[in-house]
């Protein structure tokens, strides 16, 4: 069997030779030929239909060639299948002869596969059968590569290059059949696909150049493929592209109602920048300030999104300004590598007000009847709403003394008057709050005018009583006292002291006064007439008669206040009965015109008990002579003390005194005096009232005195008397009780008796009638 099967073969190769040498297929004339392609390495699949045409018929025989020389043969006579042992090494040929079409599958395909290729299939009947196919065997061309203009070798990653530079770069591929196609990508888009053969032998190129954006930096590529059935080759290129930020943006994102924001209340801006390669670094300017206190930079490389927060308190000053994001690539220089973003701020606030007065005049000072123009100056953001003035913290309302504009930032008020001094204040307000101003005095100046009764008269001073805003500096007075010329004087206080005043004053005076401020002097004078009466020393009390040096003296206790005493003598008169004045004079210290003098003066002198004695000569005295003595000064003199000689009897009620007589005599005498008073005191009330009496008093003579009196003109004093007073002035302790304790008298010195030659008309208030009347 063995060597039969050995035999078969040999027939069979020797037979193929034959056809070999014998027939070559000539294509589109033995036989359809198709075309075919193969990766080198890889496989291919070669077709060939064995069916019969008829059922009669039979297959017999199939050969394939190579280039007209057998590899594979399969008899179906004997089934038997052979196959060329130098193309079919590795047994890299499967065949399947029962599938229709048969195939013939060749892997591991080298770049000789390439050729023409044809199977013969032999029939029974009909006629052999030829069918090519022209296998093309694609070998792949190597890796892409980089060159730059220099022809040095780039790897995946480029230099760095600014936006807008030009790319120049090769990308070459070696080998490859068919020679390749090379086209450089960026993404997904060709951007160049003018290849071309290089310098190089076996090797291709394609230049790129390429003016670099943003956009077609991402993701170039260079691809290089010869045929549909593999993928390109591709190599990709990482270019360091630096990038300022494409954009960048600031966002509030707290702290404030849409983009306002409010003094005071701290906000939260966020800048964010796209884009930008490498990091950029974010700043916050606020009007040219640098703001540092951000929060750190958040950078995501991905994305390319950088993030900073500012946290922000904006004052009212920062109403308006800009806040600026700005972007600085650090590799860049800050003239291409910088970007912002800018807002302005729209910080709201309660308003901020101030008072102030439109036109001429200080804030706090107005003239009464000139007008006032206040005005609210304002700040504020929104707008403000509403006005509200206050006077007084009180909410002024349009209308009586204010005018109609109180709702307004003015406030006009025509006419001054002094019920508008006070504290003004307005009150802006918007959708923020409202503020007060800060309170503004406003004083009302005005002329002096009369107080009260104008002028008032306080011991020996005149006051004019005006008022006055400012107070007045400058008083003008119009002095006229009875009888003599006005009188012009100026002060520069209120006060007027009697002392500048010339001329006696022992009548009335009629003052008037005027007083200026400077605003403007008073607009009607202030006027008063005084009497100066009360300004008069009081009436003297305590005088007695002492005859001394053979005459009459008067000597009395000073009072406050007189500067001199007058003395008079009043007598009988023959005809009639009337009272008459006899002799006046003046005692004392008339000579110098102010109150008692400390020390001894001239008809002054000293009581035991240390008050001081006044003492005048009143010259030679009859029984039933009245001695008046009045306390004088510039205002004019007292009431006089009248001292009526009586040297009758001892009255008749003397015993009472003298003796030890029963308490009932006394009361009978007080029950008739009681009644008699009271007689006497109902006839006073019906009569019209005068003016107060003088004050009579009885003197009663002692026995020496009433001798002296009887032979007047020889009579010779031994010594001085002093005449004990009924007046209840002397008091018990009196120094004139006893003769003994008499005051000592300047033996030496005559009190002095000033006589006037030319006699005046008696004191208004010394008349006879009153006399008479007050003697009873
Ligand atoms: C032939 O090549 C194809 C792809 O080209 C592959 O899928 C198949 O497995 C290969 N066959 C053999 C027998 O190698
Ligand atoms: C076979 O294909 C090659 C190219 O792949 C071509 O040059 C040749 O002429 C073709 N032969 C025939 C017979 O078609
Ligand atoms: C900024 O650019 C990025 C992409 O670069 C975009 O998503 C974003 O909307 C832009 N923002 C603005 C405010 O234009
Ligand atoms: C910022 O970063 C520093 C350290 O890098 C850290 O100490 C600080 O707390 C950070 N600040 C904020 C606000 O995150
Ligand atoms: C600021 O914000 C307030 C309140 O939203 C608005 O009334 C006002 O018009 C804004 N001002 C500016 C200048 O945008
Ligand atoms: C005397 O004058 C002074 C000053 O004017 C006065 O205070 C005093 O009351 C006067 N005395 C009498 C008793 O009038
Ligand atoms: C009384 O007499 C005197 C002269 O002795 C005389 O001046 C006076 O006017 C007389 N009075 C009356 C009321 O007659």
């Amino acid at each position: 069997m063995d060597h039969r099967m050995r035999v078969t073969s040999a027939l069979i190769y020797l037979l193929l030779l034959y056809f070999a040498h014998v027939h070559t297929f000539i294509p589109g004339v033995d036989g359809p030929v198709s075309h075919q392609e193969a990766l080198e390495g890889g496989n291919t699949t070669l077709l060939c239909n064995t069916s019969v045409d008829s059922s009669a018929d039979e297959f017999m025989l199939l050969v394939w060639y190579k280039n007209n020389a057998p590899i594979f043969s399969y008899d179906a006579r004997d089934d038997r299948e052979w196959s060329s042992e130098t193309f079919n090494s590795n047994g890299r040929l499967r065949a399947d002869v029962q599938s229709q079409p048969t195939t013939l599958n060749v892997s591991a395909l080298r770049q000789d596969d390439q050729a023409l290729f044809h199977c013969r299939v032999d029939f029974l009947v009909s006629p052999t059968r030829n069918i090519g196919v022209n296998l093309t065997v694609i070998v792949l061309p190597g890796q892409p590569f980089f060159l730059d203009e220099l022809g040095n070798k780039v790897e995946n990653h480029i230099r760095p290059y600014h936006e807008g530079d030009t790319l120049v770069l090769s990308c070459l591929v070696i080998g490859g059949r068919p020679p390749p196609r090379i086209s450089w990508y960026s993404g997904e888009t060709l951007v160049d696909a003018s290849d071309g053969s290089s310098d190089i032998p076996n090797v291709r190129e394609n230049m790129l150049y390429l003016p670099l954006t943003r956009e077609n930096a991402a993701d170039l590529s260079c691809r290089a493929s010869n045929t549909k059935l593999a993928q390109p080759l591709i190599r990709k290129l990482q270019i360091e592209l630096y990038l300022s930020a494409y954009n960048v943006s600031i966002h509030w994102v707290g702290g404030t109602d849409g983009e306002t924001l409010t003094a005071g209340k701290p906000a939260i801006v966020q800048c964010t920048a796209y884009d930008s390669y490498p990091q950029p670094e974010l700043s916050w300017w606020l009007d040219h300030k640098h703001l540092t206190q951000h929060s750190n930079q958040t950078w995501n490389s991905r994305i390319r999104k950088s993030v900073s927060f500012l946290e922000l308190t904006p004052s009212v000053l920062d109403n308006g300004a800009t806040l600026a994001c700005v972007a600085t690539n650090p590799a860049m220089a800050p003239s291409r590598g910088s970007k912002a973003d800018v807002i302005k701020l729209n910080v709201t606030y309660s308003p901020i007000v101030e008072i102030s007065r439109v036109g001429e005049g200080s804030l706090n000072s107005v003239v009464e009847l000139d007008s006032l123009h206040l005005e609210c100056e304002v700040k504020a953001n929104p707008p403000v709403s509403r006005f509200r003035w206050y006077f007084n913290d009180n909410k002024i309302i349009s209308g009586n003394m204010w005018g109609d504009e109180t709702y307004s930032s003015k406030l006009v008020i025509d006419e001054m008057s002094k019920n508008h001094a006070g504290v003004y204040s307005c009150a802006a307000s918007n959708s923020v709050g409202e503020t007060r101003a800060e309170p503004v005095t406003i004083t009302v100046y005005y002329p002096p005018e009369c107080a009260g009764a104008g002028i008032s008269l306080i011991k020996e001073t005149i006051k004019c009583n005006v008022k006055a805003l400012p107070s007045p500096d400058t008083f003008f007075w119009h002095v006229q006292p009875t009888g003599l010329d006005v009188q012009h004087l100026t002060t520069g206080s209120p006060i007027l002291p009697l002392s500048q005043v010339t001329g006696p004053l022992s009548g009335t005076i009629k003052v008037s006064c005027e007083a200026s401020n400077g605003i403007s002097s008073q607009y009607e004078a202030c006027q008063r007439t005084f009497s100066l009466e009360r300004l008069r020393p009081p009436q003297p009390r305590q005088c007695d008669l002492a005859h001394e040096y053979g005459e009459f003296q008067m000597r009395c206790i000073p009072v406050e206040n007189a500067t001199y005493y007058e003395v008079s003598v009043w007598r009988l008169s023959t005809s009639n009965s009337s009272l008459v004045l006899d002799r006046r004079g003046s005692m004392g210290f008339g000579a110098r015109q102010e109150p008692l003098a400390q020390g001894i003066e001239k008809g002054v002198s000293l009581t035991p008990q240390g008050s001081w004695l006044v003492r005048g000569s009143l010259g030679g005295l009859r029984p039933t002579d009245e001695a008046g003595a009045a306390a004088c000064n510039r205002y004019g003199c007292s009431a006089p003390l009248l001292l009526r000689l009586e040297p009758g009897e001892p009255p008749w009620w003397h015993f009472i005194l003298e003796r030890d007589v029963g308490i009932s005599v006394v009361a009978v005498v007080l029950v008739l005096a009681l009644a008699a008073c009271c007689a006497l005191a109902v006839r006073a009330l019906r009569r019209p009232r005068a003016k107060p009496a003088p004050v009579i008093q009885l003197l009663q003579l002692d026995d020496v005195t009433r001798n002296y009196l009887g032979t007047m003109s020889e009579h010779k004093v031994r010594a001085s008397s002093s005449i004990r007073s009924c007046s209840s002035g002397y008091s018990e302790r009196s120094a004139f009780e006893d003769t003994a304790l008499a005051p000592p008298v300047d033996r030496r010195r005559k009190p002095p008796a000033i006589w006037r030659d030319s006699w005046d008309a008696p004191p208004p208030d010394v008349t006879l009638t009153l006399h008479r009347e007050s003697a009873v």
